[in-house]
């Protein structure tokens, strides 16, 4: 729990999505499954995938124009850009360094975070400890994958779970009691093996062996993780909202990492929350990997879902294996 006297808050937020859909219906095409048991066993019905030539750095550029346009901040001003992400758009410089250039932030450092589906929760909770110290005013805090391209669309237990995404949100000093009030990480390194993409890296560089044997692909035991998704996921909200004496009645929003709508709904329930309080866009976006919290809190803005002093919730699990929860107090009105 926060015991120093800088409270960190977000104050502005935005996403990017490409527009080319890739539905149940096309995937139907492609391999042997279903538009019925996608949707009855992931709550996806859609999802979006960007154009060759297009990546990471691109989404996020992208996602941080759209911030822009509703909220006034100049490049100059930005002190930290941390961007969580598996898929940077290559293994270095950074895809961080990338998007400070491109966006002219001339004064910002910048670096990669890579947690996975959890990584957008660390990265915010590091740019909180960031604005807790005083030092920085104002860091980025991307979450962003082009999951399209690790993705192998001949293999039918991974190929309709994943999309691509970019969402992004600036974390400042609060004014007020508002912002970022706890927060409970979690590693488990042993569930390392369960979800994971083989080679690329430095214990297997790329080979032609590692083509053909297809290690450049995102592999998943789909029912192991999602037996310790769901507990992972629903005991750390429950953790982090008991810790701070919220109830079903004083959270006003459960923005849950979007992997599978069976996994939020367990969370939810354990929660003892009703669905009008949980965000979910699985259905149109499918998993971004760290892009789903930032995009679902961008759409929660979007639509009014929110408003200042709400009671909110953040919660993921993923590959690693990482989890966590964050609750803020909203800042924005
Ligand atoms: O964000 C990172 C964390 N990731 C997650 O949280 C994902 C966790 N896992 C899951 O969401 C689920 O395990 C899946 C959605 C991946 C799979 O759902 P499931 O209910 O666990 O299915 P299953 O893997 O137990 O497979 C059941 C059956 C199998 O057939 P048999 O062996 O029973 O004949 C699969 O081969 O469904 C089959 N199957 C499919 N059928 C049609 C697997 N994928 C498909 C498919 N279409 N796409």
């Amino acid at each position: 729990m926060k015991n120093n006297s800088i409270t960190a808050s977000i104050t502005a937020v935005g996403k990017f999505l490409p527009s080319k859909k890739l539905t149940n219906f096309d995937l139907e095409k492609m391999v042997d499954t279903n538009d019925e048991w996608i949707r009855s066993r992931t709550g996806i019905e859609e999802r979006r995938i960007v154009e060759k030539g297009q990546a990471s750095s691109y989404m996020s550029v992208n996602a941080f124009k759209n911030l822009q346009k509703n909220y006034n901040i100049n490049s100059d001003e930005i002190d930290v850009i941390i961007v969580a992400t598996v898929t940077p758009d290559m293994l270095f410089p950074s895809t961080a360094c990338i998007i400070q250039d491109q966006i002219s932030a001339k004064n910002a450092f910048a670096f990669d975070l890579s947690g996975a589906c959890s990584g957008f929760l660390f990265a915010l909770d590091t740019a909180t400890r960031f604005i807790e110290s005083g030092k920085y005013k104002k860091v980025l805090v991307f979450g962003v994958d082009t999951m399209s391209s690790v993705v192998d669309y001949t293999d039918r237990n991974t190929c309709i779970l994943f999309g691509d995404g970019a969402g992004v949100v600036l974390v400042e000093p609060s004014k007020d009691e508002n912002g970022i009030i706890d927060s409970e990480l979690k590693t488990d390194g042993s569930g390392a093996k369960y979800l994971m993409m083989k080679a690329g890296g430095s214990l297997h560089p790329a080979t032609h062996e590692t083509v053909e044997n297809k290690e450049h692909f995102g592999y998943q035991d789909g029912a192991t993780v999602y037996k310790y998704a769901v507990k992972g996921m629903a005991d750390i909200s429950k953790e982090v909202s008991d810790r701070n004496n919220l109830t079903s009645q004083t959270i006003d929003l459960f923005i849950p990492h979007q992997a599978n709508k069976r996994i939020i709904d367990s969370a939810a329930k354990r929660l003892g929350i009703p669905n009008e309080k949980v965000l979910i866009n699985i259905n149109k976006y499918a998993n971004t990997t760290a892009g789903t919290i930032p995009i679902a809190l961008t759409e929660a803005v979007e639509q009014k879902m929110l408003k200042k002093g709400d009671n909110v919730i953040l919660s993921s699990f993923g590959a690693g294996f990482t989890w966590g929860a964050i609750y803020l107090k909203w800042g924005i009105s």
